[in-house]
């Protein structure tokens, strides 16, 4: 098991990872940290665990990972911000994982909308945004990813869509120096996300993605909408150009069509709309 005192040597955060609570075994760190926020637990806190008997992915998926071969953790943030600006925050976290990533592997990293970074196509990385409401402000913000880092199979329906960084760039990778590598991302666009805006990320997040002007299906909950990519919305939506007008989606499944290669119809979960966080 990688220790607190390991993850955090040479750590240069400020306020990300001060406090690192470190598990072998947990049932979800996202669970954790909900409850270390409910207690008034400060932003910064991270729950890292080797394995997760609960883990989760959106929509209540199951988020798996072999245990000591990866990085399955969560931040505890309070963004002084309406509940709209949720859907807003995992591109700051996208865009941090995959500078971090791409730092690591040398590989360019791509964001999928919503939450997903791919490696040559295939899923690295997930991210799960909860918070909680409190009249009408976030109260705070649970930010729980998963990274597939040093794993070399993975169950058949995942294998023609899932990576791991080991696998794309053959050679085994140093957990604990991509998570300072991370927290150190993470912080740095989330001081500058605070002074600026969270909409700041927009360019960055699109600039990583190759969905634009592509046609898409985006399944929802049984449905499915086909358009062409227009872009992102402020609020971290995706335009969609479907059937003459614009549309703005906050969640779903996306396929590329007529992508030959069916490596990117993706196991992304949805992004939860911002009408729907939890209540702590
Ligand atoms: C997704 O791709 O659907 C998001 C996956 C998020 C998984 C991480 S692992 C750490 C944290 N704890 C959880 O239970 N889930 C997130």
């Amino acid at each position: 098991m990688i220790t607190e005192r390991e993850l955090r040597k040479g750590l240069k955060t400020k306020m990300f990872g001060k406090k690192i609570y470190a598990f072998q075994t947990i049932d979800s760190t996202n669970n954790c940290a909900k409850a270390v926020a409910n207690l008034g637990g400060p932003e910064g806190i991270v729950v890292i665990a080797e394995e997760q008997t609960a883990g989760r992915g959106r929509l209540g998926r199951q988020w798996l990972a072999n245990p000591n071969e990866n990085l399955t953790f969560s931040l505890v943030l309070r963004p002084n911000v309406p509940p709209e600006a949720i859907n807003q925050l995992p591109l700051f976290v996208g865009v941090a994982l995959a500078e971090a990533i791409e730092k690591t592997t040398a590989i360019h990293a791509e964001c999928k909308w919503p939450n997903d970074i791919l490696l040559n196509r295939k899923k690295v990385a997930g991210i799960l945004v909860e918070g909680s409401m409190q009249q009408n402000l976030v109260e705070y913000v649970v930010v729980g990813i998963g990274i597939n880092v040093n794993q070399t199979s993975f169950p058949q329906e995942l294998a023609s869509k899932a990576t791991s960084l080991r696998l794309e760039c053959r050679r085994e990778i140093d957990r604990a120096t991509l998570f300072r590598d991370i927290l150190t991302a993470l912080e740095a666009l989330y001081q500058q996300c605070i002074k600026r805006g969270f909409s700041i990320m927009l360019p960055l997040w699109m600039q990583r993605s190759s969905m634009m002007n592509k046609p898409i299906a985006v399944s929802q909950q049984g449905t499915v909408i086909t358009g062409i990519v227009k872009g992102l919305s402020k609020e971290g939506g995706l335009i969609l150009h479907s059937n003459g007008i614009d549309r703005t989606l906050f969640a779903g499944d996306v396929t590329i069509l007529g992508e030959v290669n069916e490596r990117f119809v993706g196991s992304t979960t949805v992004a939860q709309p911002s009408a729907s966080l939890p209540r702590a």
